[in-house]
């Protein structure tokens, strides 16, 4: 077996397996047949990875395009495992090299802080139990940027939280429970010498491989169809699903020393530019182009740092090209009738 040598921070030199070894490992997607899973176990089968996946019914249609992925047939397996459910955790993960836990629920539903907060410890735990390699954590924007003491001209970076009591307060529950499920995961995995790192992603869009509609794919959906008759004057962060798969994939394998949290942002712009990308692209949907607030100046995006992946050699995909391929596959999956199919309306003001 050929092996690179790698230095560790305090100096000590420690043989790391070369890249084409490290992809005849086994790793364990959780939450395979969602959004970023599904693109997460996609870029490991073509990496040649022996892939498995957990989800919650292996029989559901919204999971089976899994079994269609290339390399699926010889390297992938299905667990049934639900991230409460501690036994078929440890069972999906027992004898993996890797583990990414991507599965939480995305909905703001506050009955749903435990699934992401209980579900983390789990997979943690049954990760340090089965003595994997590294362990790479999906967590949120939502644990990042939802602090209002932080000033305007602050640079969003790793090192920043969220309040979490900002975030109870004003009943951001899915912010709250990512941001718990992280400190969690960051505990249970110091106590137990687990090999963590985190990827931080923002609004994620860009194609989807599954049948169903994701949160973050809906958000694009609504402007899409109308049914948003203003925008906020507020900013979003944007990256594309294959960046945010693509960067756990850098993070387990690029740098033996990889640690902590990588901000995975590709930009943030103001929902008017957010807007005008879509109409530009997509003329003919009824897409708003009115602000809800017609009377303060326009919010000024915030400056970020994805420095950190950037140095791991991940390259952002132009947010123009994701928001056109997320309404392609929109179209493509039945969501959004294709253009030539609209009945052309004049946009009519929200004033009137
Ligand atoms: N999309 C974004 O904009 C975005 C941004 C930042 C972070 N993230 C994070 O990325 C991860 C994936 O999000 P996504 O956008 O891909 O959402 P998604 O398509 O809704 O996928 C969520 C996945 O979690 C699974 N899940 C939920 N509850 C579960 C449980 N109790 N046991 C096992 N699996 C469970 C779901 O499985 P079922 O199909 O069985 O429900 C699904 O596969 C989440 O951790 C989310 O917080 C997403």
């Amino acid at each position: 077996m050929s092996t690179t040598s790698h230095i560790r921070k305090n100096g000590d030199a420690i043989p790391v397996a070369a890249s084409h070894d490290l992809r005849r490992q086994t790793v364990c997607v959780t939450g395979a047949g969602g959004f970023i899973g599904s693109w997460l176990v996609k870029l490991l089968l073509l990496k040649g990875y022996n892939v498995r996946g957990t989800v919650r019914n292996i029989e559901d249609m919204k999971n089976l395009h899994l079994k269609g992925l290339e390399g699926a047939e010889e390297r992938l397996i299905l667990y049934k495992a639900d991230v409460l459910d501690y036994e078929s955790i440890c069972l999906a993960f027992d004898g993996c090299d890797g583990i990414f836990h991507v599965a939480s629920p995305v909905t703001n539903d506050p009955e749903k802080v435990k699934v992401a907060v209980a579900g983390t410890m789990n997979a943690v735990n049954a990760a340090a139990k089965s003595g994997v390699r590294r362990f790479v954590f999906t967590s949120s924007i939502g644990a990042v940027h939802m602090n209002p003491n932080r000033s305007s001209d602050a640079v969003l970076d790793e090192n920043c939280w969220s309040d979490l009591e900002y975030c109870k307060k004003t009943k951001h529950w899915y912010c709250y429970g990512k941001m718990l499920a992280e400190l969690v995961a960051m505990d249970i995995a110091k106590k137990r010498e687990l090999d963590l790192v985190v990827v931080v992603p923002p609004l994620t869009v860009g194609p989807m491989l599954q049948p169903i509609l994701n949160a973050s794919c809906f958000r694009v959906f609504t402007y899409m169809r109308g049914t948003k008759k203003a925008y906020r004057n507020a900013v979003m962060a944007l990256v594309d699903v294959k960046d945010v798969a693509q960067a756990h994939i850098h993070v387990y394998e690029v740098d033996p020393n990889a640690s902590g949290r990588y901000l995975c942002i590709a930009t943030v712009v103001h929902r008017s530019k957010f807007v005008q990308m879509l109409s530009e692209m997509f003329s003919k949907y009824p897409i708003t182009n009115e602000c809800e607030d017609k009377v303060n100046p326009r919010v000024k995006p915030y400056k970020f740092s994805n420095k950190r992946l950037q140095e791991l050699g991940l390259e952002y995909t132009p947010i123009k090209k994701s928001l056109y391929e997320t309404v392609e596959s929109l179209q493509e999956k039945g969501h959004l009738p294709p253009a030539h199919m609209l009945l052309v309306s004049p946009r009519i003001p929200s004033s009137l």
